[in-house]
């Protein structure tokens, strides 16, 4: 059962575009009062470039940084990754989160939403995605979002501005993601 979602907004920038949008999808999925909704920003979380001497399979960390992070995932019972699409993949960071863990990641669903300035809205990252989450046994909800010209949905206050079908597409994420358990 689906009681505890993390939504993890996967770039670090500071001027991130997504970080509203992951925003606005926290307040859709706390809208769902049976769910405890966080939102994980990869930025405020500062994980260093994977430094552990064993493997992450073996779950024996020594940073503190790694020891957080992994409490942090077991929090969890699911997930949605909110990720750009850089040159077109996923982001450094967002994989660096991946593979600092290992079994805190096994058999909990993920939601992927993914967003880029072009028209193809981060899809072909999504999809680069899909084979590294199925490594760590993450599961894949269907269906995904990808929005394209996501600078075109920042309002002049910062917030994110959908359009007309965005909430029912990532509340259709959000009932698979919160069904798969
Ligand atoms: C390193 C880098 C590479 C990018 N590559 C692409 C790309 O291949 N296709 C695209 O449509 N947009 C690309 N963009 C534009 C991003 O999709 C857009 O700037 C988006 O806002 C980045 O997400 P962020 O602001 O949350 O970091 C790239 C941006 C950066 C920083």
């Amino acid at each position: 059962m689906v009681r505890t979602l993390h939504v993890l907004s996967a770039s670090t920038r500071h001027v991130s575009a997504g970080r509203p949008l992951a925003r606005w999808i926290t307040g859709l999925a706390q809208a769902r009062s049976h769910l405890a909704t966080e939102l994980i920003d990869l930025r405020d979380i500062d994980l260093p470039l994977l430094d552990e001497p064993e493997l992450p399979s073996e779950g024996r960390y020594v940073h503190a940084s790694t020891k957080e992070w992994s409490a942090t995932v077991t929090a969890a019972d699911a997930f949605v990754i909110v990720m750009p699409m850089y040159n077109g993949g996923f982001t450094a960071p967002l994989k660096n989160a991946i593979d600092t863990l290992y079994g805190e990641w096994r058999d909990k669903p993920a939601g992927l939403v993914s967003y880029s300035a072009g028209p193809s809205g981060g899809a072909p990252a999504l999809e680069m995605l899909r084979p590294v989450l199925g490594r760590v046994g993450l599961r894949v909800a269907e269906p995904t979002v990808s929005i394209p010209g996501i600078a075109e949905h920042i309002g002049g206050d910062g917030g994110f501005v959908p359009g007309p079908d965005l909430a029912d597409r990532v509340n259709a994420l959000l009932d698979a993601v919160t069904a798969d358990a």
